[in-house]
């Protein structure tokens, strides 16, 4: 592994007593070893006994899988293949829509944000790397946000012979069913179908869904003829697919080196499979999240990032772990911030709150880009007083930041882990997915949670479509 992830623990570990981290060894390696025969199940086809269903098994070895494959057969594996369309809607488009919710789109918004420039969107096309524009919707039923989209691709997009007027449409739902989804991609495609001509080449080549064997969403796309199509397959969750082409599909658009995103992702499943204790970051994130949540009371799992980069990660967190395990009137709340912007809004309750809180803090060591400093200015211009601090970097001003909160929490007992990053790449992020999706599983299969399905998000949908219908 070019450049591990390192999950730093003596902090929240002092915390754990012995006899209980001990107690724990034989029942976590025994989950591990159910999570590796849930695989082997899955892989074997045959019936699943029914306390594992559903069993959503497949994201384990996926990413190996497509490495292999497209190691194998590079233009016909199907990395291949979404590398191939990626470079189509690339090389034609100048906007691209991303349609989907939950795991149809928290996955690619954490790869746009972590990975993209911060204004790529402001940026023109030469400073866009040739890139498109990238637009997230279908991810709630918001009026005027979609009509301010709808607008805005009237007004900048009117001639669709010119290249930077054209745009297109990722729509992502493995279902097919959802109908936010829906919602907005009828809204959109009546739009598109609309700039281009309904009959025109460019109404179904810009129309680029991704979705499950069977449903809704593939029946129509196979009527209308969409030249592209993805599959999401079967055995892979929403919240556990970004590795297949709902990530890799937008990801490859956006220039994103996926094929180091899967190398991380396989190589954290390969460290997870042979590690022990102490350097498997999978087992042991999960073993001090729960001997916390179980004997001291911290139920509450902050994902502490540092940076806006890896925002939208941590909501991609939030989701996995909420719908994973919220189950049976249990599961840790998960809660991210982002500092030091938190630091002014939650870090009070952080410091002095209910102690029922486990800090896990993200934490990237170099940053990508030049790094800033503090001018030093002449005396008569230093109202703020920063000449003190002239000449330290902003990478520095963040590290005594981190490093004073830190002690801030150890002081009165409150703790904390880090996870560390020594870059924030395709590779990293790759890894960190993938841990996390591991350890959700791992931790379900610890407490006696199935980590698959989301039975209890039925019920608003039902109701939801009674109401429609007019049956409430
Ligand atoms: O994790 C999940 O399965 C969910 O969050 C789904 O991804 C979400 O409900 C969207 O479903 P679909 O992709 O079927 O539209």
């Amino acid at each position: 592994m070019s450049s591990p992830i390192r999950y730093e623990f003596n902090e929240a570990r002092g915390a754990i007593s012995d006899a209980h981290w001990n107690e724990l060894i034989k029942p976590l390696e025994e989950a591990r070893q159910e999570v590796f025969a849930d695989v082997e199940l899955f892989n074997s086809g045959g019936d699943i006994p029914e306390e594992k269903q559903p069993l959503d098994a497949g994201f384990i070895e996926f990413p190996r899988r497509l490495l292999d494959e497209y190691e194998k057969d590079s233009s016909g594996s199907l990395l291949g293949r979404i590398m191939e369309s990626g470079q189509m809607l690339r090389d034609e488009l100048d906007r691209l829509l991303v349609l989907g919710i939950g795991g149809s789109y928290m996955g690619m918004r954490a790869l746009f944000e972590g990975l993209c420039d911060p204004y790529h969107n402001e940026q023109p096309r030469e400073l866009r790397g040739d890139i498109p524009r990238l637009y997230f919707e279908g991810n709630n039923v918001d009026n005027d946000a979609t009509q301010s989209l709808l607008g805005l691709l009237k007004t900048q997009c009117k001639d669709a012979t010119d290249f930077a007027q054209r745009w297109g449409i990722v729509v992502i739902s493995k279902s097919g069913g959802t109908l936010e989804t829906a919602l907005a991609f009828r809204l959109f495609r009546e739009s598109l179908e609309e700039y281009y001509g309904s009959d025109s080449r460019e109404a179904t080549r810009y129309v680029v869904p991704v979705t499950g064997e069977t449903g809704k969403l593939r029946d129509f796309s196979n009527e209308r003829g969409y030249p592209t199509a993805f599959p999401i397959p079967d055995g892979i969750g929403g919240r556990f697919s970004i590795f297949t082409a709902v990530g890799l599909l937008p990801a490859a658009t956006m220039g994103i080196d996926i094929v180091q995103l899967l190398e991380g992702a396989a190589e954290m499943t390969e460290r997870f499979q042979s590690a022990s204790s102490g350097n498997n970051p999978v087992m042991d994130y999960t073993a001090v999240c729960h001997l916390l949540e179980k004997y001291s009371g911290l139920k509450t799992r902050i994902l502490s990032t540092w940076g806006k980069a890896l925002e939208a990660s941590g909501l991609w967190y939030d989701q996995l772990l909420a719908e994973s395990l919220g189950k049976q009137e249990k599961g840790a709340f998960p809660l991210t911030v982002v500092n030091t912007r938190d630091l002014h809004s939650r870090g009070q309750q952080h410091q002095e709150g209910v102690r029922d809180k486990l800090i896990t803090n993200v934490f990237i060591d170099k940053p990508n880009d030049d790094v800033l400093a503090i001018p030093q200015f002449e005396e008569n211009r230093n109202q703020d007083q920063l000449n003190k601090f002239a000449g330290k970097t902003m990478p520095e001003v963040l590290r005594a930041a981190f490093d004073g909160t830190n002690k801030a929490y150890a002081d009165v007992n409150r703790p904390t882990a880090d996870l560390s990053f020594p870059e924030l790449s395709a590779n990293t992020l790759g890894q960190f997915f993938q841990m996390m999706m591991l350890a959700t599983v791992l931790e379900g299969r610890l407490i006696g949670i199935n980590p698959y399905g989301q039975p209890g998000v039925e019920a608003y949908k039902n109701n939801m479509n009674a109401i429609l219908s007019g049956e409430m």
